[in-house]
């Protein structure tokens, strides 16, 4: 392969202890040079002055919908969205259809993400056969083809002893046990796991959702008399992964934590010496249930959104460090349908393309976080946790060439109708954003530039 040389100019290179002023020389995928005033005969050069250079990004839960639901996206429409976003590392979520809970779905979800090309993907593989929940799947073999991470995201793993085996793999093993923490029976979903087998094979509709619970307990869904998913559904769940881990040990990641008393058990678990780390999702750090009283399907999500005051906990349990992480959960769906009625529609937020701009103009801009911080929650400690050391930085010579350029300056706003991703239904179509990706490169080689049409 052919590598252009690169020399980025003037930037202010974002590190673990603060932001300096650099150019950087990027030659076969690598940064050859940094320091202040490089120069180089044959390189493209990039005036980046002004501009944030930090290392890609890397999202710790990405759903790519392949095999199975190319409707809603593909591996291909993904990554394209991922590189629009500054990313250049993503773990795929196994819940497809069928789910990927053998060796060969994991080759050829991976082989196809090769051939694409655009930034890491790592393939996450069920915990249990089918995603049911019960059987688990052989761990072992798939570890052994390099599958990191674990998870029947979309729900939880539903047997508790499933969960016991996985952990007890992980501490032998090495990977991490990722869970979505919603216990089914109380967010309506113990009925259709009946037929989860078939869900796995042939995906499941707008009928099998009618009665699943699709928006917080309280007021509000008293008042529409919707189906709920409880804040306790959670802490069910959180508190049975916390005690199985500390009988056993392992690696276990929490998904997407919603509820303050989340966080309280977390904080107590970090304490108390286990090996645990948590992820928050964007759509957790900005918007509450009142955005779903009116019943508009983009703010359909699981878990849901929840009250001002679990908000205010999940921004403080960035700012404590007592989350590790903040993951998108980007979860598209087709637009048909995120049509649908609220009870019968999918749930999920895709957000990859923009969740930077977002946390920057909404954490950043706004005091509450530096953005050193924005950068170690979204790029340094995932690749830490996951252990990829092409990712999250410092960028320093010699380090793999994986880097986003972000403009601090330009003000825009979003329409989901020009993205990426196939999903064009968003929360957050309209919103003005300060600060934008204009340029990621993965492995030495720009695989996103901005075309400054979208203002
Ligand atoms: O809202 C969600 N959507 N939460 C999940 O856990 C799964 C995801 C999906 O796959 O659509
Ligand atoms: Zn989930």
């Amino acid at each position: 392969m052919i590598f252009e040389t690169l020399l980025i100019r003037g930037c202010e290179v974002v590190g673990p202890d603060g932001v300096t002023q650099a150019d950087l020389l990027i030659e076969d995928g690598r940064i050859l040079k940094m320091g202040r005033g490089i120069r180089h005969a044959r390189a493209r050069v990039i005036d980046a002055s002004g501009m944030l250079v930090f290392p890609g990004l890397v999202d710790m839960h990405t759903h790519l919908r392949e095999p199975g639901q190319e409707r809603s996206e593909t591996i291909e429409t993904a990554c394209r969205a991922a590189v629009a976003g500054g990313y250049t590392a993503v773990v795929a979520m196994p819940n497809t259809n069928p789910p990927v809970d053998s060796p060969e779905i994991v080759v050829s979800v991976r082989s196809k993400a090769n051939a694409v090309r655009l930034v890491d993907v790592e393939v996450a593989a069920c915990v249990t056969r089918h995603r049911s929940g019960y059987r688990p799947t052989e761990m072992g073999r798939l570890a052994g083809l390099g599958v990191r991470l674990f998870t029947d995201d979309g729900t939880c793993v539903r047997s508790a002893a499933a969960l016991k085996l996985a952990l007890t793999n992980s501490a032998r093993m090495g990977f991490i046990v990722a869970d979505h923490p919603e216990e089914p029976s109380l967010v309506g979903e113990d009925l259709v796991s009946q037929s989860l087998e078939e869900e796995s094979r042939f995906g499941y509709g707008a009928r099998e959702r009618r009665g699943v619970g699709c928006i917080n307990e309280g007021e509000i869904s008293s008042r529409l008399g919707l189906p709920v998913r409880p804040r306790e559904a959670e802490t069910v769940i959180v508190s049975r992964d916390l005690a199985i881990l500390a009988a056993v040990g392992g690696r276990l990641h929490l998904q997407h934590l919603s509820t303050s008393d989340s966080f309280d058990l977390l904080k107590r678990a970090k304490e108390s010496g286990l090996s645990v780390t948590a992820e928050v999702a964007p759509h957790h750090l900005v918007f509450t249930e009142e955005a779903a009283s009116g019943c508009d399907p983009v703010y359909k999500v699981n878990p849901p959104l929840r009250t001002r005051f679990d908000l205010e906990a999940a921004r403080e349990a960035l700012v404590e460090g007592v989350v590790d992480v903040v993951a998108t959960d980007h979860a598209p769906h087709a637009p048909e349908l995120k049509e649908l009625a609220f009870e019968e529609a999918p749930a999920g937020i895709a957000s990859i393309e923009i969740a930077f701009s977002l946390l920057y103009t909404e954490l950043v801009c706004n005091g509450v976080l530096s953005i050193q911080d924005l950068v170690r929650l979204m790029s340094s400690r995932p690749a830490e946790i996951l252990g990829l050391e092409d990712h999250g930085g410092p960028l320093q010579e010699g380090s793999a060439a994986n880097v986003a350029v972000f403009d601090p300056s330009r003000t825009w706003e979003y329409d989901p109708s020009v993205s990426y991703s196939k999903a064009k239904a968003s929360p957050y179509a309209g919103r003005k954003f300060n600060g934008r990706v204009v340029l990621t490169i993965y492995r030495g080689q720009v695989v996103f530039e901005e075309e400054r049409s979208g203002d």
